[in-house]
């Protein structure tokens, strides 16, 4: 009879994780990942005109088929006008997010984009709003 909680311990189990799962799709879990030091890191394209139009062009190369050509979201992907992207997030948080990825929740890592153009897609990007 000592066995007999196993398949209800394991049930329970997998309930919480699906709920954990579901939770974790879009929620900005992300966010809390970002250090002090990261978050406030500064744009040095900030209120550079130039910097929108460059990353505007970078977001429709890699981005817009995923959050949609206008940056609304797509079926599963988030909208970047969301208050969130737009007023939460630091141009930092950003930062980070577009260097690490969130791979398990189907965000892709753009470290190979380069700096200057991961700080200019997020002009473009917090330029939305
Ligand atoms: C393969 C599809 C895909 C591509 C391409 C992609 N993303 Fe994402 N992105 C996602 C998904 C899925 C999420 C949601 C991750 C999560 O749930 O935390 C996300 C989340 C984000 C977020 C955070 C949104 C929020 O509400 O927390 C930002 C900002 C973002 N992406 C920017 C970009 C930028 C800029 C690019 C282009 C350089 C890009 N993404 C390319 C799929 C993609």
């Amino acid at each position: 009879m000592t066995s007999r909680p196993a398949p209800f311990f394991i049930a329970a189990l997998l309930i919480l994780w699906c709920a954990m799962a579901a939770f974790a799709t879009s929620n900005g879990a992300w966010l809390t990942n970002v250090s002090q030091r990261e978050r406030e890191r500064v744009n040095p394209y900030r209120d550079q005109p130039d910097a929108v139009a460059a990353g505007r062009r970078i977001f429709l190369d890699h981005c817009a088929h995923c959050h949609g050509q206008d940056a609304e979201g797509t079926k599963k992907r988030p909208s970047l006008k969301s208050s969130r992207v737009q007023h939460e997030a630091t141009d930092g948080d950003l930062h980070w997010l577009l260097v690490n990825g969130n791979r398990s929740q189907g965000m892709p890592s753009w470290v190979k984009l380069g700096d200057p153009q991961i700080w200019q897609v997020i002009c473009y990007v917090k330029s939305l709003h």
